[in-house]
């Protein structure tokens, strides 16, 4: 286990307060998160969690961290997750773990999201980790030839796709939610609000990685410590 992705979960832990509606982020360093979390719970904190990938329900159960059905809340106070890349505006690549369209959608129906990653996921320029973007597998050639045009016309300097298999090599990698996921070799994205706004205009595309705007705190695990930054939104 990384020691920097435990000092950032460790670090996030400070922003849970009883009572609270959690959004439950997935990947390695969220997992480690939840893990904690689970001990906070085994020592009185009252929480539910919503989580963002069937994975994290599991890893959420073996923790003893309570869920609660997301058709019966109206809101979600804080969500915690993980990113594959963070830039200095908070604007985030995600979906490395193939979870990017309910990470979207419990991100953005949450009051405050806070970011855990490691110090090697901060970023000048997003786009050097290849963007997923989720897609509907029909129509995927030419979603993809889209999904290159908005790429490059909105200055990244590539856009060549490919198309996600799963680890045993037996085809196209299928989310929770039933769609393919085509990583997006863009190098650098200049201008991340711009390339996501093209690509939510795509009607292929269900979602893209970019998080533009959703990050409200960053927590940087470092070996010795986490750093923490906070953006304010109002
Ligand atoms: C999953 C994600 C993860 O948050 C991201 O891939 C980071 O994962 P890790 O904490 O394992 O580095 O977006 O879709």
């Amino acid at each position: 286990m990384s020691v920097a992705k435990e000092n950032a979960a460790m670090a996030a832990l400070e922003f849970v307060e009883d009572g609270m509606v959690l959004g439950l982020g997935s990947g390695s360093t969220a997992e480690i998160f939840i893990e904690r979390l689970g001990e906070k719970v085994a020592g009185g904190l009252k929480v539910s969690g919503i989580p963002t990938s069937k994975r994290t329900a599991e890893v959420a159960r073996e923790s003893g961290v309570p869920l609660i059905d997301i058709a019966r809340i109206d809101s979600i106070d804080l969500t915690v997750d993980g990113a594959d890349e963070v830039d200095q505006n908070f604007h985030l690549i995600k979906g490395g773990g193939a979870c990017l369209l309910r990470e979207k959608i419990i991100a953005h129906a949450s009051k405050r999201m806070v970011v855990i990653v490691d110090d090697r996921k901060m970023v000048d320029t997003l786009g050097a980790f290849a963007l997923p973007v989720e897609v509907d597998p029909f129509g995927m050639t030419l979603t993809a030839n889209q999904i290159y045009a908005a790429l490059k016309a909105t200055g990244c300097e590539d856009g060549v796709t490919t198309l996600r298999q799963t680890r045993d090599g037996d085809g196209p990698l299928v989310t929770d939610g039933g769609h393919w996921i085509l990583d997006c070799r863009a190098k650098s994205i200049p201008d991340p609000a711009a390339t996501a706004r093209a690509l939510a205009a795509l009607p292929g595309v269900m979602e893209h990685g970019l998080f533009i705007d959703l990050a409200d705190v960053i927590v940087i695990g470092e070996i010795d410590h986490a750093r923490v930054m906070e953006i304010r939104r109002d």
